[in-house]
Parts: structure tokens; C-alpha cells; sequence
């Protein structure tokens, strides 16, 4: 509840390591047949937070690894559209994982402070379902940086 003093009330941060959240895999509807093809909704509970950005990626060269960062507070949800996407990913803690996306049906949740990866098929596309509009404010370029966030300098 919301408090009636006007006095400032201090704020704990509450870091989603502290949570030990981590990415997991997500397996949406598939609706239709091979006869008419296939149809997947991603909607309502099954998405962890507001969407308020959609993009995608594609033409990726295969000798191009896309990534390298963590954010701050974005959180997404990442699904291989088309192709194959081999997408590797580490906590600040250190725990680590490796999730070779390959059905369209397939998201990967990836909470903020995960470092990842991403190597592409040739024909691959990259849908992304995201928690905020872009700002470059929250990435985490530098990989030390996010070692040290870890406490792991
Ligand atoms: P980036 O997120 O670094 O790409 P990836 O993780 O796929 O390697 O983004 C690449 C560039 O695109 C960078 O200059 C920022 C820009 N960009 C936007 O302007 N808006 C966006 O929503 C995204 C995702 C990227």
C-alpha cells in the first residue's frame, strides 16, 4: 500500500540472481496440419510481461556470432522463426547454458543480466518479443563489466 508520508522510503535492489531466475525454454500452441500448414499465437499468460517491442533479425551471415551483451531490466523472449539459432547463455553467477533453437513453436525466456550469444543458419530469423523499447542504456557490452556484477572480477 502506498504509504502517506511524504518521507523518501529507502529501495533494496532486488537483482534477478537474487531470484536465481534463468532463461528456460517455452513451448507455445501449434495449430493447424502439414496439409494447411501451421499457425503458433504467443498471447495473454503465456508471456511473462508486457510486450512493448517486437524485432527480428535476419541475413545473418553464419561466420557472424549476433549478441554479446546483457541488459539491465530488458527481458525477452526469443524465438527462432525460421532456420536454426544456437543461442548460449550465461548468468552473472556463472551458471551457464546452450539452447539450439530449431522449431517456430520454441521461445527461449531470457531474464535481464543473462549474457548470450547467437550463431545463425543461413536462412534463420530471429523474432523477439521484448519488455521495453530499445535503449541502449541498457546493454551490457562489456563482458568484465558483467563479471564483475557477479562478483566474479
Ligand atoms: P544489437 O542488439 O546490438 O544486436 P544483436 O544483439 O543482434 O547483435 O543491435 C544492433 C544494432 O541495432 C545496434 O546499433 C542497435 C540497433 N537496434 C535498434 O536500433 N533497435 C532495436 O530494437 C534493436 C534490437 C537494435
Amino acid at each position: 500500500m502506498k504509504s502517506e508520508s511524504n518521507a523518501i522510503e529507502p529501495v533494496t535492489p532486488v537483482t534477478p540472481e537474487v531470484s536465481g531466475e534463468g532463461p528456460r525454454l517455452m513451448q507455445f500452441s501449434k495449430l493447424g496440419d502439414s496439409s494447411i500448414g501451421f499457425i503458433t499465437v504467443a498471447e495473454g499468460e503465456s508471456i511473462p510481461f508486457e510486450i512493448r517491442r517486437v524485432y527480428w533479425t535476419y541475413y545473418t551471415p553464419q561466420d557472424v556470432q549476433r549478441g554479446r551483451h546483457a541488459h539491465h531490466h530488458l527481458r525477452q523472449i526469443l524465438i527462432a522463426a525460421a532456420g536454426t539459432i544456437l543461442i548460449r547463455t550465461e548468468m552473472a553467477d556463472g551458471r551457464s547454458g546452450q539452447y539450439p533453437l530449431d522449431t517456430p513453436w520454441t521461445g527461449l525466456y531470457m531474464p535481464p543480466h543473462c549474457w548470450h550469444t547467437m550463431d545463425f543458419s543461413h536462412n534463420a530469423v530471429l523474432l523477439c518479443l521484448a519488455s521495453m523499447e530499445y535503449s541502449e542504456n541498457d546493454y551490457i557490452r562489456d563482458y568484465q563489466e558483467f563479471r564483475r556484477m557477479g562478483g566474479r572480477a
